[in-house]
């Protein structure tokens, strides 16, 4: 992949990446797709990253169909598969990561100690691997997003970061590999997540302000759905993560929920309309 990149950098091709884990759904085509717009290359990579499991996280089990993927990535123009093997990436003697100071302390990392260390670190990797000018992450994993867009400034990468916003299914459902873990009841439920941003969007329309309020109600409507429990409901600064208690601009609501043993995460920029 090294040489790969050297040369198309020598052919003066402008490089576009979009880096994944796989078991593509229309959330990664629509990455790839842009990604197509902003490069004479598009290179995607295709790697369960083991550094951003937790040990009772579902590395092991998640979802892998690299020959599905392989021809789904080339049905939206991919031109190169990075798909490394986990002793490629990090050798019995690895002993360096990226870690954030503040970001990572909000939304999902309590939850998930280590995560976005494991997370940061690989992009540092692939980045350094695949040399992109630009790059693609989808902002469903809004924290993730901020994350690597942080890491690239303090780092000075010379990359632009692109956001892509949330793909849903036709019932509203954010797009996840992990969906697939849903039964059918379960499935319903999830549902939950979308109504309850819905629900804070209306709110906020109708004059409320109070994030603790708006963290209530969208909890309430959350609970009242059978097999979830919420990790957390958050209303905070799209660009620090840190918690707001009033809605007075663009304000990110996040929210992470266990819907049985599947955890899914969603989020909206709530927005004050004048
Ligand atoms: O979003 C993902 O699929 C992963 O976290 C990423 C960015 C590919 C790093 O492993």
């Amino acid at each position: 992949m090294q040489r790969e990149a050297a040369r198309l950098l020598q052919t003066g091709k402008a490089i576009a990446f979009v880096p994944t884990m796989g078991y593509f759904h229309e959330g990664h085509l629509a990455l790839m797709r842009e990604g197509r717009k902003h490069g004479d290359a598009l290179i995607i990579s295709i790697f369960v990253n083991p550094t951003q499991f937790g040990p009772s996280e579902d590395f092991q089990t998640y979802p892998r169909d690299p020959d599905r993927d392989a021809s789904l990535a080339e049905s939206v123009g991919v031109d190169v598969v990075f798909a490394p093997e986990a002793e490629a990436m990090y050798d019995k003697a690895y002993q360096t990561y990226v870690d954030l100071e503040m970001l990572p302390q909000y939304l999902c990392g309590p939850s998930r100690p280590g995560h976005f260390r494991g997370v940061a670190t690989v992009v540092a990797k692939l980045f350094n691997i695949v040399r992109p000018h630009v790059a693609i992450f989808g902002e469903k994993d809004y924290q993730q997003f901020v994350i690597i867009r942080r890491m690239v400034r303090d780092l000075h990468l010379d990359i632009r970061i692109i956001g892509v916003p949330i793909v849903r299914e036709p019932d509203g459902l954010a797009m996840s590999s992990r969906n697939t873990y849903l039964s059918e009841d379960e499935r319903r439920s999830a549902l939950s997540l979308l109504q309850a941003l819905q629900q804070a969007h209306k709110n906020v329309a109708q004059g409320i302000r109070d994030a603790g309020q708006l963290i209530h109600e969208a909890s309430e409507l959350i609970r009242s759905y059978p097999y979830t429990k919420i990790d957390y409901v958050a209303v905070c600064d799209p660009e620090t993560l840190e918690n707001v208690s009033r809605v007075e601009g663009p304000t990110l609501m996040a929210l992470a929920v266990w819907v049985g043993k599947t955890r899914l995460i969603d989020n909206t920029i709530l927005t004050i309309d004048y």
